[in-house]
């Protein structure tokens, strides 16, 4: 053979044994039950010790002061044990300024690979993925760290995160809301979202004319937004409240600095220079002592969550074990049905 003939020397896997998930393949398979009980599992195994992920680079073709107009792209390998052993990667792409051109903000793909042999199995896209284990986070927030009275909802920002989270936030049957109030600048999306989500709840759901008017009367207030910075403020805020931040930037310090309790999903991913938690730490503000648990420790019960009148504010900055664990339970349902349909045409 020759050095410049096409055929290669390595063994090769057939294409056949990687699977593709399109879009709405994987829309479909990532309910959003599914999403919510992946997304605990994971919390849990991340208190256990159960996964290793590294700290997610960031690229940013424009740098970090152009990120709105120039992206960015983040790249989340994990490996999560227990009955996973999932291996991964997700690689998500954040164009903010994609949304004003009729454009998703967010699209990426997941690959999986054999756990044993490092071979790649599936290959993801994970724009829906990626929305509802985070709408799953928020979630699982609210159910274990919000007052224990009927809820009432703010929702700043009104794209896809702040869609899937409200829908996860609907289904579950626990939880009594009073009323839902969704605020956007762009007040046709928060419109828009309104009357797409009325048909599904009886409760009062608003879209508000201002932050601080949407924010004003709830006990969980929920940060989706893109390009909103520090705006939020204290005294806007009735206690006791929830704040779960999505997104990382709109809340002024004080508000968490006023917070009972802090709560993270990962102090070390939190804690770096771009974040909400690095920026406090780095000006003396705030030290890994007070923060009052990662996310896993409380779904796991190893610490307390909301306790009496608190106040609690939660930053979960995004984990790639949440979104493995996911994208490999849509893996395995597919495995399952392709067994069935095996099965049937034999
Ligand atoms: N923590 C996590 O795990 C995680 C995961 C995925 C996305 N996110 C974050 O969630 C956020 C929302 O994502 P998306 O895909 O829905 O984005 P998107 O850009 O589609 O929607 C964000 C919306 O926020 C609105 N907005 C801007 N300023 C606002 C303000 N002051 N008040 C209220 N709304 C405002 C925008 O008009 C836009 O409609 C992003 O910041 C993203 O980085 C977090």
């Amino acid at each position: 053979m020759s050095a410049t003939s096409g055929a290669s020397a390595i063994p090769c896997l057939p294409d056949s044994d990687i699977l593709w998930f399109s879009e709405t393949r994987a829309a479909d398979l990532a309910t959003v039950s599914l999403a919510y009980e992946t997304t605990l599992s994971a919390l849990k195994l991340h208190a256990q010790g159960h996964f290793d992920q590294p700290l997610k680079p960031f690229v940013r073709p424009g740098g970090l002061a152009n990120e709105y107009d120039r992206g960015r792209l983040i790249s989340m390998p994990a490996f999560l044990g227990g009955d996973f052993g999932s291996l991964g990667v997700k690689l998500i792409a954040g164009f903010p300024a994609n949304v004003d051109k009729g454009l998703p903000r967010a699209s990426g793909l997941i690959a999986l690979f054999d756990p044993n042999t490092g071979a790649p199995i599936a290959i993801l896209s994970c724009q829906t993925i990626s929305a509802r284990r985070t709408a799953a986070v928020a979630s699982i927030c609210v159910d274990f760290l919000a007052a224990r009275e009927p809820l009432r909802i703010a929702v700043l920002g009104a794209g896809p995160i702040a869609h899937e989270t409200i829908i996860s936030l609907l289904l579950s049957r626990q939880r009594e809301i009073d009323s839902l109030s969704i605020y956007d600048p762009r007040s046709d999306r928060a419109e828009a979202l309104v009357c797409l989500l009325a048909p599904y709840t009886e409760s009062l759901i608003t879209a508000a004319p201002s932050a601080r008017s949407c924010v004003a009367d709830a006990n969980v207030i929920i940060a989706a937004t893109s390009g909103a910075r520090g705006y939020i403020q204290l005294d806007w805020l009735t206690g006791p409240w929830l704040v779960v931040a999505l997104s990382w930037d709109d809340f002024l310090q004080d508000v968490m600095l006023a917070a009972d309790k802090l709560v993270v999903d990962d102090f070390d991913q939190c804690n770096r220079e771009e974040m909400l938690f690095g920026h406090l730490v780095q000006s003396g503000a705030l030290a890994r002592e007070d923060v009052y648990a990662e996310l896993g420790e409380i779904v796991s019960g190893k610490k307390a969550g909301r306790e009496a009148r608190e106040c609690v504010f939660v930053n979960p900055i995004g984990m790639a074990i949440e979104d493995i664990a996911l994208a490999s339970g849509v893996y395995q349902i597919a495995l399952g049905l392709q067994a069935k349909d095996a099965g049937r045409s034999r």
